[in-house]
């Protein structure tokens, strides 16, 4: 499957968003944009003004992460403002299937996302209806933290669910070092926020990444 880059805007300079996409974007797939409430995760990021502001600066398709407690409250604001792909959590409190389709019938993608300790059987009534599955690779809520490795075991298993044609996320604590085995395993969009903004050259570490991780498919 096609390796696709997501850089995270969390690890981006917030004083100057439109130059650091502007930087990036040529050499990866999709922007990553990771959403929280203070509710579903113990952080704040940011909301949909912030979207539709750097939807004006880019045309690269958003990938837009809710690490929400309410989605269906808010999936169509975010369409508003600017996302091509929305992801909600299963352990998210609002009715999933709901959420898939409302986000389908906006003419939406559709992403399933759940943490290193949710049981990938959780999302398997899904499967069929979704464009991305987004495995966690840290428990979300901030950028920055070291890969949790109880994640790696449910890579295999849900690229057995969802078969070969469906994207396979991953994302937290991911850089060259550690992107091969993750794409060895069966992902094939990485999710890397610290790995590229807050390295010395983004575009040399975006590269570098995608190296890695097709190295690893092929391994
Ligand atoms: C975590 C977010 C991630 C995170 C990735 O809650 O969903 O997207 O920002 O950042 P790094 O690559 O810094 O772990
Ligand atoms: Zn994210």
């Amino acid at each position: 499957m096609k390796i696709k880059l997501a850089p995270s805007l969390l690890a981006a300079d917030f004083s100057k968003l439109g130059e650091d996409i502007k930087g990036i974007q040529s050499y990866v797939d999709m922007l990553h944009l990771d959403v929280m409430d203070g509710h579903f995760v113990p952080n704040i990021s940011f909301g949909p003004p912030v979207i539709e502001g750097i939807r004006g600066v880019t045309d690269i398709e958003f990938d837009v992460h809710l690490m929400i407690e309410k989605p269906l409250s808010y999936i169509e604001k975010f369409v508003i403002a600017g996302a091509d792909i929305i992801t909600i959590h299963v352990e998210a409190p609002d009715d999933t299937a709901k959420c898939i389709q409302l986000i389908k019938s906006l003419g939406k993608k559709v992403g399933i996302a759940l943490n290193p300790d949710t049981p990938p059987y959780s999302i398997k009534q899904f499967v069929d209806e979704i464009d991305m599955v987004l495995q966690m690779t840290v428990f979300p809520g901030f950028g920055g933290q070291s890969m949790v490795k109880q994640a790696l075991e449910n890579i295999p298993l849900i690229r057995e669910m969802i078969g070969p044609n469906t994207d396979l996320q991953v994302d937290g604590g991911i850089y060259t070092e550690n992107c091969g085995e993750l794409t060895a395993l069966g992902a094939n969009v990485i999710v890397s926020g610290t790995g590229i903004f807050r390295m010395p050259n983004p575009v040399v570490a975006a590269l570098e990444l995608r190296k890695a991780a097709i190295a690893g498919q092929k391994a």
